[in-house]
């Protein structure tokens, strides 16, 4: 295959700008926003069949991801579906991750649908431990709030010995930075909410399979359980797919440099950077209280609770129930796509702002 070479893979960057586009003659460049329930002349209805808008948002991330697509209302909706599809019943769950999906699982397993294994799941020792048994490993990498990272490779190796499925939360790493369905994941989930959206504007999930019969059951769930994304949702997702690539690579190039500045800061004790994407999460010193004030005092960043927009937003997470494991004193950090100079001045004078917080140096 030569670099002239049509049929060569096209770069993600690429199929980001150019996948799911019509290709009619006369047509729009974008897929327009289909707002139809119904259907002339054939009983198609648009909760069980999708809408053109939809097609071409699921085609784009799923080229990307080297699957098939299916969106959802959310990224909760997403994984409520996988979870649906699969109708596991002895799970190994990441005990440090998004507080949403443990909650879920939590229900069902409170609900007598499912046992619970919770593992770190950077511990793979762990992981291959709690997998016997098992029918699914779930995972998510990095993870929310603290930014750990499984060995995908090694956790596909250890799902396929025992015969358990994988599914791999991917929201953090973006359809850019690793690909699980390579890794043998049966559904990679994403919630577009955040990065692929990008702009804090929309709420979305996908689904992404390259087993047929796993694709049906999710468009089964997406029918049944009725969670399906919004026309203009899907568009303005799609629209944010386009610009990922330069979008990611502009706050990872932030991201490198303020990792950088808060590891040389005298009030930031450890800070959790998995080495690329744009999610930081570090621990000021003096606690809660003195976390806090850095949320009240930053003026450019936002504190906010959601996250991979092209603004920076910042979080203290242990005051949520669910994340009562963290530290103290974490702010998890997405940082956007601001002038670097600009964003650290603001985070460097709420940091000194909360200096009064911090035990005196002995
Ligand atoms: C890693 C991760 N997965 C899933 C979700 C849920 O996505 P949504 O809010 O779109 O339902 C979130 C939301 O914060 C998340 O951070």
């Amino acid at each position: 295959m030569t670099a002239s070479d049509p049929h060569r893979l096209l770069s993600p960057r690429t199929i980001a700008v150019t996948a799911g586009r019509p290709t009619e003659h006369g047509a729009p460049l974008n897929q327009p926003i289909v707002l139809a329930s119904n259907f002339r002349d054939g009983g198609e209805y648009t909760r069980t069949h999708g809408t053109q808008t939809w097609i071409a948002l699921e085609a784009a991330v799923g080229e990307l991801e080297r699957g098939r697509a299916i969106a959802f209302a959310s990224g909760m909706a997403a994984a409520a579906a996988a979870v649906y599809a699969l109708a596991p019943k002895v799970v190994v769950i990441p005990t440090h991750s998004y507080l949403g999906l443990r909650s879920l699982l939590t229900e069902y397993q409170n609900q007598g649908h499912v046992e619970l294994r919770p593992v770190d799941i950077a511990e793979t020792a762990a992981v291959a431990a709690a997998a016997a048994g098992a029918d699914l490993v779930w995972a998510e990498t990095p993870t929310n709030p603290t930014l750990d990272v499984a060995d995908l490779a090694a956790i596909g190796d250890i799902a396929r010995a025992v015969g358990a499925r994988l599914v791999v939360d991917s929201t953090f790493a973006t359809p850019l930075l690793q690909r699980p369905l390579e890794h043998g994941a049966t559904i990679v989930i994403h919630s577009g909410t955040k990065f692929i959206g990008g702009h804090s504007d929309l709420l979305i999930g996908l689904c992404i399979t390259t087993d047929d019969d796993v694709y049906e059951r999710l468009v089964k769930a997406r029918t049944f359980q009725g969670a399906t994304p919004g026309a203009l949702e899907a568009f303005l997702a799609l629209r944010g797919l386009r610009t990922l690539p330069i979008r990611l690579e502009a706050a990872q190039r932030n991201a490198l440099t303020l990792v950088d500045r808060l590891r040389a800061h005298p009030g930031v004790g450890e800070v959790r950077y998995p080495g690329q994407g744009a999610m930081v999460s570090f621990v000021v010193d003096g606690g809660a209280p003195a976390a806090d004030s850095v949320c009240e005092h930053v003026r450019i960043v936002v504190p906010a609770t959601s996250l991979g927009g092209v603004e920076t937003t910042i979080e203290r997470r242990q005051k949520y129930s669910g994340d009562a494991h963290v530290d103290p004193g974490l702010l998890r950090m997405s940082v956007g796509i601001e002038d670097i100079e600009d964003l650290w001045a603001d985070l460097a004078a709420a940091l000194a702002a909360s200096a009064r917080f911090r035990p005196a140096p002995q």
